[in-house]
């Protein structure tokens, strides 16, 4: 964030004739606000606390490298600021901070311009820009054999899935289990629930999810009955559907929220703030289960963005958990809501073929299907979840090798 240069000097302020560096960075330290000013190269100037810089100070005593965590505790934090800087410098490409307390604190100068005055923080993952799409978006195909091989190709394909929601791998094996492989790649490990960490979708009788039926599945958002809602998810078609059967229907729900807050705000606010409450009862694998939890159909971050959508409509349990009004106005605004994301202009559909993996955002692509004639076709995919948090952590520390292999 750039912020303009302040003209004249405040009262008590000592300040010190600024070194210039290689870089022509210069500090001054002010102990009436507690603020470090940095000119940086670039002409832009940072105010950083001094709670800040003693907070994050990388000296041995201060930082454990190996840990990467600062061994630093609050109480001492506030009393060295309290106290006061006696001299700051830029030597070389460092910045050099003597405290009053006696103890001194060096930070590399690039280290320290990657860190201040970003909005979220540091953190290269949510600085993709998010590419909202309609019906002409293009689904963009990867080779599982080279997601699996090679690290450019496979920070590419988690760049698509952060950016646009949506990607296929191609041509992994027919067989069981290759969604194991792809956690293990990507994500670390596969998030269970009480389907199992690997679920089967395959026709069966007497089914206790929709899912495993073969009749039409209306678009919706996977497991909101759960308080921790899976953030990705993940289809293998190891038997595919005759031709025209059992298609996927997908919609980039942000897209569709977001043009609902712009057209309907008052719909908007009620998807955002009254609940559906979300009922699944089943027996799998762990034995009999009742889920049970309550979402607003839409949700935005801190930073007033859609950051998701949980939209299950066959899973909403018959329960009267709202007031006739708050009800009324959930099924009117979830109504508007309905008849958009089924508008043309949102919706593409893709056919799995055998060895695709469908790899969505699940709290932003509505999925649904078209029906298919189970007496003919054995078709036959293998569907499993895993964490945004942990296939972000796998993109941020692969593009940090990335970069420094490329230096
Ligand atoms: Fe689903
Ligand atoms: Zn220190």
């Amino acid at each position: 964030m750039l912020l303009p240069k302040v003209q004249g000097h405040k009262l008590g302020r000592m300040v010190t004739p600024a070194l210039t560096s290689r870089c022509h960075s210069s500090i001054k330290h002010d102990n009436s606000s507690g603020n470090v000013e940095i000119h940086w190269d670039s002409g832009s100037l940072s105010r950083v606390p001094y709670e800040f810089l003693r907070d994050n100070c990388q000296c041995p005593s201060c930082f454990n490298e190996f840990a990467t965590q600062s061994v630093t505790l609050l109480p001492d934090v506030l009393k060295d600021s309290e106290q006061g800087i006696k001299d700051a410098r830029v030597l070389d490409d460092q910045i050099v901070l003597q405290w009053n307390s006696g103890h001194l604190s060096k930070f590399k100068i690039d280290w320290l311009r990657e860190r201040v005055y970003t909005r979220r923080g540091r953190d290269i993952v949510r600085d993709f820009k998010c590419n909202l799409w309609g019906s002409e978006h293009k689904l963009k195909f990867f080779d599982f054999k080279r997601f699996l091989e090679n690290d450019g190709y496979l920070f590419e394909w988690m760049k698509v899935l952060v950016t646009e929601g949506i990607n296929v791998l191609k041509d992994a094996p027919r067989k069981p289990d290759q969604l194991s492989l792809l956690a293990n790649r990507a994500s670390g490990f596969l998030y269970s629930t009480m389907y199992g960490s690997i679920f089967t979708v395959k026709e069966k009788p007497n089914a206790s999810n929709l899912a495993y039926t073969s009749g039409y599945l209306a678009l919706h958002t996977d497991q909101p009955y759960y308080e921790y809602q899976p953030g990705i998810q993940y289809l293998h078609c190891i038997t595919g559907s005759p031709k025209g059967q059992g298609v996927n229907q997908l919609v980039d729900g942000w897209k569709v929220a977001t043009d609902l807050r712009a057209e309907h705000p008052k719909a908007f606010e009620i998807l955002t703030t009254l609940k559906f409450l979300y009922e699944q009862r089943g027996n799998e694998m762990f034995g009999k289960f009742i889920l049970l939890n309550d979402q607003s159909p839409i949700g935005v971050n801190q930073f007033g963005e859609i950051d998701r959508v949980s939209y299950n409509y066959p899973s909403r349990a018959a329960s009267m958990h709202l007031s006739a009004q708050e009800m009324k106005d959930l099924y009117q605004a979830a109504g508007i809501f309905h008849k958009m994301m089924y508008d043309s202009k949102y919706m593409i559909e893709y056919q799995l073929e055998e060895g695709d993996i469908l790899c969505f955002h699940n709290m932003r692509i509505l999925h649904g299907r078209t029906p298919y004639d189970a007496t003919t076709s054995q078709r036959w995919l293998e569907g499993a979840y895993t964490s945004w948090d942990n296939l972000h952590a796998r993109m941020r520390a692969i593009e940090e090798e990335l970069n420094n292999s490329s230096q």
